[in-house]
């Protein structure tokens, strides 16, 4: 393990720490979860943790000076649970593994604490962690409790989740080589499932190329639920064709010809996510109507991502995808300009939600929905579109950095409706991609999968 790397980050945040004034972080991994019986979801750790520590074990805390100095508690070894669950760590060997400074066993924590924290000026921990605030409270009362023998408590808890969001969102090398793996494995299992994809099959055994081609190319499995809609099932933003596959409601439909099917799956490898989407004729061909509205989505997306480079807003590419998608649906006759007027009032009146109603772009790194604020803090609030149909003032959204990872996801929904021309009836589409913001515009993660029509269908083809 390349423990420089951990140990750079974590000397970060105790820089960060000195600059505040000092004090003490905590944190802790993410639990175990039960599912069902004595059954648990597999373990995945807290990706701020990891983000420190490189440490993928349940039980595990990181306590960090604001001189540096690290130290982590940890699961202690032992032979009989090893033996059920796997090998275990260990303090001993935690300083030479992980490079923290010192290790001890998880049980000593509420003895080391309060020591910790003793005549220490603040307490910083993630305030979103659930539980965390109260177990903070506990130690610190236990300092307080010393207090007449002249040990001093922490006067100021602050967020760390704050600082680590902030870090985690301009992504470093290392991150970056994780992170066009994850793009490179996720675009593969999309054209894996395409390839496979013919009528008469159902959403779960296209769900089950993807998972294969994941754990085949040594991906931990998705990073979230894949999304397998064919037919009307692309107009229900999160389908799940899982539950449907052992038979239960839902439905795992099958294919048909002459219908789309769009997949929504992206890999978590190396703990970090890719999201990728893609809408393909289950039968090799779009339709015309069927490419109208593609190329219609992929012109938003191209116009989103021309606004990914640094200095653009977050919402610009959101907007650029807003206006294309307006225009287009004014053209087609989806929205009546008789009613709706022109494309500056169905963007004022946000007319357009009924076909496209989700943002355009999300942070992604360790996790899916990534850390990291949305908002430029350091402007002032001002007047906007609310996204709704009305006005807000509301700071406007941060400038975008090279080495900010963000998705690119614009699509066009059309449920079957009287006042809908029936050739768009149930088409539901998006494409999306994983862009990474480099000096001189956006680098795209997830491009090994083709995304233009022809390109698709030539793929599908066998070609
Ligand atoms: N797959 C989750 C998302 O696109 O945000
Ligand atoms: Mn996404
Ligand atoms: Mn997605």
């Amino acid at each position: 393990m390349d423990t420089a790397v951990y140990r750079a980050r974590r000397d970060h945040v105790a820089a960060a720490l000195r600059a505040a004034g000092g004090g003490v972080a905590v944190l802790a991994t993410a639990p175990e979860r039960p599912r069902n019986g004595d059954n648990d979801h597999p373990y995945r750790h807290d990706s701020g943790f990891y983000y420190l520590t490189g440490f993928d074990e349940p039980g595990a805390w990181l306590l960090l000076d604001a001189d540096g100095r690290s130290l982590m508690l940890c699961r202690p070894k032992d032979p009989e649970r090893e033996v059920w669950d796997g090998l275990r760590l260990g303090p001993e060997a935690a300083p030479s593994v992980l490079g923290v400074d010192e290790a001890q066993p998880l049980a000593r924590l509420d003895e080391l604490l309060p020591q910790r924290l003793a005549d220490q000026p603040a307490v910083w921990f993630p305030f979103a962690a659930e539980g965390l605030a109260a177990r903070v409270a506990g130690w610190l009362d236990a300092v307080r409790a010393r207090a007449r023998q002249g040990v001093g408590a922490p006067a100021q808890q602050r967020d760390l989740g704050v600082l680590l969001d902030e870090m985690r969102l301009l992504k470093d090398e290392h991150e970056l080589a994780l992170m066009r793996r994850a793009g490179e494995l996720g675009a593969a299992a999309h054209a894996r499932a395409m390839q496979a994809c013919r009528p008469g099959l159902h959403e779960h055994e296209l769900e089950a190329e993807l998972l294969y081609a994941f754990r085949r190319g040594g991906a931990a499995g998705p990073a979230y639920v894949p999304i397998v809609a064919s037919g009307r099932n692309a107009c229900v933003l999160h389908h799940q064709a899982g539950a449907a596959a052992l038979g239960l409601q839902g439905g795992s439909a099958v294919l048909k010809a002459g219908e789309l099917c769009l997949i929504d799956a992206g890999c978590e490898l190396g703990s970090y996510a890719s999201d990728i989407t893609r809408t393909f004729p289950v039968d090799g061909r779009y339709t015309p109507a069927q490419r109208t509205l593609y190329e219609l989505v992929l012109a938003a997306q191209e116009a989103a991502i021309a606004e990914t480079r640094p200095g653009a807003r977050k919402m610009d590419g959101h907007w650029a995808a807003v206006r294309v998608l307006s225009a287009g649906l004014l053209d087609l006759g989806l929205l009546d300009r008789g009613v709706h007027g022109g494309v500056d009032d169905v963007i004022a009146a946000a007319a357009y939600r009924r076909f496209f109603m989700h943002g355009t772009g999300h942070w992604l790194g360790l996790d899916v929905h990534d850390a990291g604020e949305y908002l430029a803090l350091d402007e002032p609030p001002e007047d906007q579109p609310d996204g709704q149909g009305g006005r807000c003032t509301r700071r406007p959204s941060r400038r975008l950095q090279p080495g900010m990872v963000l998705t690119v996801e614009p699509g066009l929904y059309v449920r079957a409706a009287p006042d809908v021309d029936p050739r768009w009836w149930d088409i539901g589409i998006r494409i999306e991609d994983d862009a990474l913001v480099t000096p001189t515009g956006c680098e795209l993660l997830s491009r090994g999968v083709p995304v233009a029509p022809d390109e698709i269908e030539r793929l599908m083809r066998g070609g």
